[in-house]
């Protein structure tokens, strides 16, 4: 497959439900990019990147931002909070990163207003025991409004008084359901006005057509990186609906999202944990709610960066990972969080579901509710109860850690190019002397192992 791609092309996309330790993978391969593309969702999506001794969070932009020649380009599949991203915006400056001349947003992005907020939560409320877990950022009803065909587009922004004013009709209609519907507080449109207008004025720059310019960087061979935020099992259309985010996680929705063909898009990666976190409601097969839940969770800090939520954990769900595989075209996994497994004497992994008459089937099925009726079938593997943080080549890995990275890739059928065994940057290593291997080597610019053969 590798061969009729164009080389200068890469995407990274979660493979499990989001939080997969993307930010870090991301953030270790736009060392050496020309561009960094987020092609879906908005501030729902969120990581913390350190470096040096400086911490930044970023939410909407990618994190090539923080070197100083990567070109940032925001996606017209994404949904923008003109507010919180000028905050974002603004962060980044005070702490010395130049920002504007290297961001560009789609001018067909939506526009997230603060009544989209409001209904978000007020939604939710009213969904009970039912609620999806949102991250109350708006992003449902922002795309909502889009498939509606009311939804405000960044191109508004280069005129704030239209702006302005095309909001408050917007606005007026959401507030009237928060009012009707919901028994809720509407929003105050003088002020929210006052601080679109503002908010546009200052992000108008930014605005314009990006297909053209990214098309420029893969026409001049410059490598460029393309990064899905949530996860598959978290997409509108493949994830596991309604329990999902509102847009398109996969790696297709790159080109949609940024106006190139799709012929265009080269390998993706796609990360995965070594077990498995999910946020908000909706189905886990591999949920432990015991002490074995409460030591992933614990040993590896699984706690929300946009919302601080304890996240369920589980054991690694390879049918699950199967199924992303097929649906996100994944040509290599990159393997995270291996040392949160360091302890433990035994670990679990789903190889299939059993139905209650018996039967195995190998990918979850789309209906929740039969999901519900099956029993995930697990292989035990035995763990390698020894330290594996920060190990830099596969050689110097236990023998059981060797055999269960083994055993996953046989068990989704994808290889695992790179292993992180740290939060740090440098805590990685490319496996294998594949193509792509020798891509993702060349782009962390970092690591420099010799390759690691198996
Ligand atoms: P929304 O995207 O805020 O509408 O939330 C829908 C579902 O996606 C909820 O279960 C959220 O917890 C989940 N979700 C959204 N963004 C992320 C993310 O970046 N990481 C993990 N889960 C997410």
């Amino acid at each position: 497959m590798e061969s009729n791609q164009q080389p200068g092309s890469l995407t990274v996309i979660g493979g499990q439900w989001g939080d997969e330790g993307k930010g870090k993978i991301v953030d270790l391969l736009s060392a050496r990019v020309a561009a960094a593309i987020r092609y879906n969702g908005g501030n729902n999506a969120g990581h913390t990147v350190k470096f040096a001794d400086r911490h930044f969070a970023l939410h909407f932009i990618p994190s090539g931002i923080i070197h100083p020649q990567v070109r940032c380009y925001m996606g017209s599949w994404m949904v923008i909070d003109p507010k919180e991203l000028l905050g974002e915006i603004d962060s980044l400056q005070d702490q010395g990163i130049d920002v504007m001349r290297r961001l560009f947003l789609s001018e067909r992005a939506t526009i997230i207003l603060p009544t989209h907020r409001a209904l978000d939560g007020a939604r939710e409320a009213a969904r009970g025991a039912g609620s999806i877990g949102t991250t109350k950022r708006g992003i449902g009803p922002a795309y909502q409004d889009r498939a509606q065909r009311r939804a405000l587009t960044a191109t508004l922004l280069t005129d704030p008084k239209r702006f302005g004013e095309r909001a408050v009709q917007v606005m007026t209609a959401h507030n009237r359901e928060l009012e009707l519907l919901y028994d809720a507080e509407p929003v105050g449109l003088d002020t929210a006005r006052d601080e679109l207008e503002a908010a546009a004025a200052r992000l108008a720059p930014l605005v314009t057509e990006i297909g053209p310019k990214i098309l420029e960087h893969l026409t001049h061979q410059e490598p460029v990186l393309f990064e899905g935020a949530q996860g598959v099992m978290l997409d509108l259309f493949q994830g596991t609906y309604p329990f999902v985010t509102s847009s398109s996680c996969l790696p297709g929705a790159a080109a949609i999202s940024c106006g190139i063909p799709v012929q265009t898009l080269g390998p993706t990666v796609g990360v995965m944990k070594a077990y498995v976190t999910r946020v908000g409601g909706g189905p886990f097969p591999t949920e432990l709610t015991n002490a074995a839940g409460d030591h992933l969770r614990k040993r590896g800090n699984e706690f929300g960066t946009t919302t601080g939520r304890p996240r369920r954990c589980g054991w690694f769900d390879a049918a699950a990972a199967r199924f992303a595989a097929r649906v996100g075209g994944l040509d290599g996994i990159a393997l995270t969080k291996l040392d949160v497994l360091d302890d433990l004497d035994e670990i679990q992994v789903a190889v299939g579901y059993r139905h209650p008459d018996g039967t195995i089937i190998t990918e979850p099925p789309s209906d929740l509710e039969k999901l519900a009726t099956l029993d995930p079938v697990y292989e035990t593997l035995p763990g390698w109860r020894s330290n594996t943080a920060g190990t830099l080549e596969i050689e110097s890995l236990p023998a059981q850690a060797r055999a269960y990275i083994s055993f996953l890739e046989r068990q989704v059928g994808v290889p695992v190019v790179l292993v992180s065994t740290g939060p740090r940057r440098k805590e990685t290593f490319a496996l294998g002397d594949s193509n792509l291997a020798s891509t993702l080597r060349r782009l962390a610019g970092g690591l420099d192992q010799p390759i690691q053969k198996r």
